[in-house]
């Protein structure tokens, strides 16, 4: 899918005239002396602020491919393979990898989300800059949990820039996952609070919080933020305007998010119920214009995963006569292999390759997306609150210690006495 930035317009409107440009504008003018560059909004601002967007992450090329699945696989919070999972992960990782690598090739040799999600909060920065001067400069950052950039690579980053170590600074841990699971962002965060451990915890009087470290907080979930609604809706009446007028509402829209073992779903994980709610929000949006229903793809392995199928979804209405159906990623904010390949190539093949089969396209480059992450982080800057009070609260069949300290730690001071 072709990299599509900002609109022209919107660009320069949004990021201003470069401090060079005024300059030499000025001299063109016949002032006499150089008009001096005009800095970051510095001077009464709190920054800078490190804006640091974790995602899941992919290979940008096959030969990385066994390295990410290795990762995903030996992740007990995304795929819970019990006690075997150190013998089991490597196994199934090491037998993928041919499989998987020739779907990558497929799709263009490699993910596309590092590209995305480096532009997106790029963008997002030079729009939190406008919005937001208070916490100027806002820099960006990417930490994946199972490709590069992962999670080690952002900290040490962060540190060599001029963060922690006795410098403090303020950092957010923006998730890009829209819906909170513990298998997604809370693994995410469990990645971030153990490298946070290795790289500034304890010193060597055993204090866990030394002065001067980076100050964390978290934007752990936005599933009905309006923005992010109105992107979707956008994108879908998009796709919608290519049918016929007369079939254009009776087309079924199929929102397909990443599914979830059922173990992972009956412990209590809020992701079902956050997918879901994004949804209605984008439903109450189009004004309920067209039937729709949500479906779950990509499970792995033999176990019980949460249903129905997109896959099965889809072959089921083309048999009852649905022929036009619009599928909507909802959980994702980029294009990645479960769009390019498994809707786009796999459920289109099983589908028939019907014309009116189609799919509304990712966030991407999306701008009313990219402005939707800039309000995001300006509440979130402005509220000055370490996580949301639904991240304080472990799922009901939480037995991890690690989500335990995990949250009290990210919640703050105030906050960590919530967590049990
Ligand atoms: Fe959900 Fe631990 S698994 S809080």
């Amino acid at each position: 899918m072709a990299f599509r930035p900002l609109p022209r317009a919107l660009n320069s409107a949004l990021s201003g005239a470069h401090p060079v440009t005024r300059s030499f504008l000025g001299q063109r003018a016949g002032l006499a002396t150089a008009v001096p560059p005009v800095t970051q909004d510095a001077t009464s601002s709190n920054g800078p602020t490190a804006m640091v967007f974790m995602n899941m992450g992919g290979p940008s090329t096959t030969d990385e491919v066994e390295a990410f699945l290795s990762r995903l696989f030996a992740d007990g919070d995304l795929i819970p393979l019990g006690r075997l999972q150190p013998y089991l992960g490597p196994l199934i990782s090491k037998r993928r990898t041919p499989k998987i690598q020739k779907q990558y090739a497929e799709i263009g040799g490699g993910s596309p989300i590092r590209k995305w999600s480096e532009y997106q909060c790029t963008e997002m920065c030079k729009l939190l800059d406008k919005i937001n001067p208070e916490s100027a400069p806002h820099k960006p950052y990417v930490a994946f949990r199972y490709a590069d950039p992962l999670t080690e690579e952002m900290y040490t980053k962060l540190l060599d820039d001029g963060f922690g170590r006795g410098r403090g600074g303020r950092a957010v841990a923006f998730t890009q996952y829209p819906q909170y699971s513990c298998s997604t962002t809370g693994s995410s965060l469990n990645e971030l609070w153990k490298w946070r451990n290795r790289l500034e915890g304890k010193r060597a009087n055993g204090d866990m919080d030394p002065t001067g470290t980076v100050q964390w907080s978290v934007i752990d979930r936005w599933p009905t933020h309006p923005g992010l609604v109105e992107a979707f809706a956008k994108n879908i009446e998009a796709q919608l305007a290519t049918y016929p007028e007369e079939k254009r509402s009776s087309a079924v829209l199929l929102f397909s998010a990443h599914s979830l073992p059922m173990s992972v779903v009956n412990r209590g994980d809020p992701y079902p119920a956050e997918v879901a709610a994004t949804v209605h929000a984008v439903m109450q949006r189009l004004n309920f214009s067209n039937p729709y229903r949500l479906c779950w793809q990509s499970q792995v392995g033999p176990s019980a995963w949460l249903g129905a199928q997109t896959s099965d979804t889809v072959q089921e209405y083309v048999k009852r006569g649905h022929t036009d159906i619009v599928l909507v990623p909802i959980a994702f904010t980029s294009d990645h292999i479960e769009t390019l390949y498994e809707l786009d190539l796999e459920v289109m093949e099983d589908a028939g390759h019907l014309p009116g089969v189609k799919r509304a396209e990712s966030m991407n480059g999306n701008p009313v997306f990219i402005e939707a992450l800039a309000d995001i982080a300006k509440t979130h800057l402005r509220k000055d609150e370490k996580c949301s009070m639904q991240m304080t609260l472990r799922c009901q069949g939480c037995r991890s210690e690690r989500c335990l300290e995990q949250k009290k730690f990210f919640a703050g001071e105030q906050g960590a006495s919530l967590v049990l």
